[in-house]
């Protein structure tokens, strides 16, 4: 086996080039600054602009005022958690959210919770799926925020939104979500869905790296939050900055390619993930999935390799395939995996976890050639 194999799509994945190619003109001869009035030839960077925030709202079913484009997941929802708890703090500084959500949420709530807020961590089962009674009634007077993210990044488990929304709709608390995983895998609608705040980057689906979106409902109910940068007064004069125009305009062309594409793309990675493991599955005895295929997204695919530490599995495929052992920003960490914890699985198995994600652009050839390695490195680590 010759060439690399990359089975780490939801880590990221590469700039599509088609939306290469609708970028490239706005680094080029439409590089003019959007923000500059006086000329005509910034008017075309304005434009692309707006029309990309049409195009993300049209997508998402929402208005374009309502979109704000930011550097990535991890900024959206930093400023969104800050931005909401600053603003939201005379009415109470109670917030619930998962032990499971990414470090992009529970590190900005750790630092909540050094300036005096409550964080309540909603317990989840063994398959990683809230308690939703628990949520109902921890829900308090002074709750200003529950956060849940959409589909998880480590198991793919998708969470039950339709519930969660209806639970904070009718409490009267805002519900922000981050969507990274879910966006162009499946229908994300937040207004239908009871999620007041959004949160995405490009770069996981096929887009530019550096680029994020945030969705902040402006009616019913209107969500006001504290500014994130101070300057120039561009997104609405939450986010000052010369705008990242061709990021903007190749998150846009990545996003309406998700959304056109999604069921041919999920189709493919389905068929490699489902082929990956029967190989897999046949050629061993100890390797099994962590929740059942019903319970998560249908490209990924989280493994325990019962007996072994995925660090020495990774080690071991260091220059044959691409996998993860946690979220991408985690990787290489001895620690275990807190969303396996989270899910109340032993320390163990959080250390045995290799997730495994597909894409579209994986094929059977390879993702049989990658079980044979996989399964020949289980058994003899095995031993
Ligand atoms: C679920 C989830 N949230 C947030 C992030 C952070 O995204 P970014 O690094 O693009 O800011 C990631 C990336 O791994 C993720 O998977």
């Amino acid at each position: 086996m010759d060439r690399f194999i990359y089975l780490d799509y939801n880590a990221t994945t590469p700039t599509d080039p088609r939306v290469v190619e609708a970028m490239l003109p706005y680094m080029t001869n439409w590089f003019a600054n959007p923000s500059s009035k006086n000329y005509g030839l910034a008017a075309h960077s304005l434009t692309a602009v707006e029309k990309a925030r049409q195009s993300i709202a049209n997508g998402l079913q929402v208005d374009a005022n309502e979109i704000l484009f930011t550097s990535g997941a991890t900024e959206s929802l930093n400023f969104a958690i800050q931005g909401i708890a600053s603003k939201y703090q005379s009415k109470g500084r109670h917030i619930i959210s998962f032990k499971s959500e990414h470090r992009a949420v529970l590190e900005p709530l750790e630092t909540l919770q050094r300036r005096g807020f409550e964080i309540d961590f909603c317990p989840l089962d063994n398959l990683g799926q809230p308690d939703l009674q628990y949520l109902e009634k921890a829900i308090r007077k002074d709750t200003i925020m529950v956060l849940a993210m959409w589909v998880n990044n480590e198991t793919g488990v998708v969470f039950p939104m339709e519930e969660i929304g209806q639970i904070c709709r009718e409490a009267g608390v805002i519900l922000l979500s981050d969507a990274t995983q879910a966006i162009g895998k499946m229908e994300i609608y937040p207004k239908k869905t009871g999620v007041s705040a959004l949160a995405f980057a490009g770069h996981k689906i096929f887009g530019p790296k550096g680029t994020g979106i945030l969705y902040l409902s402006r009616k019913a109910p209107r969500i006001q939050v504290e500014p994130l940068l101070y300057g120039g007064g561009q997104e609405f004069g939450f986010r000052g900055g010369t705008l990242n125009v061709p990021g903007i305009v190749g998150t846009a062309a990545a996003f309406d390619l998700a959304f056109s594409e999604r069921n041919e793309r999920l189709k493919q990675a389905e068929l490699c993930r489902k082929t990956l493991e029967k190989v897999l599955f046949e050629s061993t005895s100890g390797i099994e999935r962590t929740v059942p295929e019903s319970m998560a997204l249908p490209h990924v695919s989280h493994l325990l390799f019962t007996g072994v530490r995925s660090a020495q599995l990774l080690s071991a495929w260091y220059n044959k395939i691409g996998v993860s052992s946690g979220s991408a920003c985690s990787s290489g960490d001895l620690d275990p995996s807190h969303v396996l914890l989270s899910m109340g699985l032993s320390r163990e198995k959080a250390f045995a976890g290799i997730r495994l994600s597909f894409s579209h652009l994986n094929n059977v050839e390879e993702s049989i050639a990658a079980a044979s390695l996989m399964a020949g490195t289980y058994n003899s680590l095995k031993k």
